[in-house]
């Protein structure tokens, strides 16, 4: 048996408003929230301990989870005052690891959707010797991402910055946020202070001649922290593309929640997910989006890609592509929202106010 630390402390700004009430983490995809997905799949890995590092909305997580018996795992919780960045969340939750020093300890990033090997993962640790183990991912534009080249047997050259000319772009391999660390590795990050483990600890090790060893899988690969990747990762999860033991029901076209009402006549499709007590008016047409619990999706509303928060409000008619509405916010009939458009919480649009289209 493995154990793993799951960091779930981020603020989660670019996913903003859905983060503005619920840690990105808690953010419900395909009816649980995220984690559920993540626990679940590292529980059927094998790992049976894991330490959540929170800091940001810190308190949600124990009432939910509480021991982790439920999922079959124990879990631990441990809270930043001051959050210390991804390495120094690592380093902060070193005393709750049961593993001696030269086993390895799984780390997650909390908002990675992925049918990564977890055991292959670890194998590859171990057979490699690594003093840390990184799973990577291939992606079509490396330019958003930092780089992460390897050697002909899969041990990491160095950690690029984010390439700014073509020259620059030396590989398609990125930091999947998937790490296995021999634990005594853990025990050299600095405490007290903020430290990344992108930017500060995984080039130090290299600079300081620690053996990083890279794994190109190249499943399923999400990051969920922006409000588009979102709402496309619970949609992959209904139509199971995305792998998760977590979901709770069927996979198919959608998966309405028990306690949720939907006309006979509303039609849900691309992997849309209804919440507990959400209500879908009549005629109403919902593609590839998450309706969070109490929302309500008005009569003739036309919903693509978009995800309505925890009691929201959508009238009549409202045209929605590509759009965020937060918890409790009011879009009144006939607005038309798009493309990225972000509703914040409680805000109330009154009917017919946004428009793209020139006639009334
Ligand atoms: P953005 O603000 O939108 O960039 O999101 P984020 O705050 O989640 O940052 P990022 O996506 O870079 O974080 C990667 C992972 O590390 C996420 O699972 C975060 O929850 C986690 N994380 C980031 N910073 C901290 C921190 O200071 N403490 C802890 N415990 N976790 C963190």
């Amino acid at each position: 048996m493995t154990e793993a630390i799951l960091l779930v402390g981020g603020k989660g700004t670019r996913l903003r408003p859905l983060t503005v009430n619920t840690p990105k983490p808690m953010v419900p995809a395909a009816g649980v929230p995220f984690l559920t997905h993540q626990l679940a799949r590292a529980r059927a890995a094998g790992v049976d301990h894991i330490v959540l590092a929170t800091s940001y909305l810190a308190e949600v997580f124990e009432p939910y989870f509480g021991d982790g018996s439920a999922l079959g795992l124990h879990i631990e919780y441990v809270t930043e005052e001051e959050p210390l960045g991804t390495g120094g969340a690592i380093r902060n939750v070193a005393s709750r690891l049961h593993s001696a020093p030269d086993e390895p300890v799984l780390i997650f990033n909390g908002d990675i959707l992925t049918g990564l090997d977890i055991g292959a993962l670890v194998r590859t640790h171990e057979e490699s010797g690594a003093d840390v183990s990184l799973h990577l991912t291939k992606v079509d534009d490396p330019r958003a991402f930092g780089l992460v080249p390897t050697d002909a047997t899969g041990r990491v050259t160095a950690f690029l910055e984010k390439p700014g000319t073509p020259e620059e772009i030396v590989t398609d391999q990125i930091n999947a946020g998937a790490y296995v660390f021999r634990r005594s590795v853990i025990d050299t990050i600095p405490t007290g202070r903020p430290v990344s483990v992108e930017r500060e600890t995984f080039p130090g090790l290299l600079s300081s001649g620690a053996h990083l060893q890279g794994m190109v899988d190249s499943t399923y690969w999400l990051d969920l922290g922006t409000p588009q990747a979102f709402v496309r990762g619970s949609a992959d999860l209904v139509l199971g593309r995305a792998p998760s033991p977590a979901v709770p029901g069927r996979c198919g076209d959608s998966l309405v929640l028990p306690s949720a009402s939907v006309a006979p006549d509303a039609k849900l499709t691309g992997g849309t997910v209804v919440g507990e007590g959400a209500r879908i008016g009549e005629g109403a047409r919902v593609t590839g989006s998450t309706i969070l619990s109490g929302a309500v999706v008005g009569p003739g509303a036309v919903i693509t890609d978009s995800l309505i928060g925890e009691g929201a409000r959508v009238g009549a008619r409202a045209a929605l592509s590509d759009a965020v509405i937060g918890d409790g916010a009011q879009v009144g009939a006939d607005n038309e929202l798009r493309d990225g458009a972000r509703v914040w919480c409680d805000a109330v649009l009154p009917s017919g106010a946004v428009r793209f289209s020139s006639d009334q």
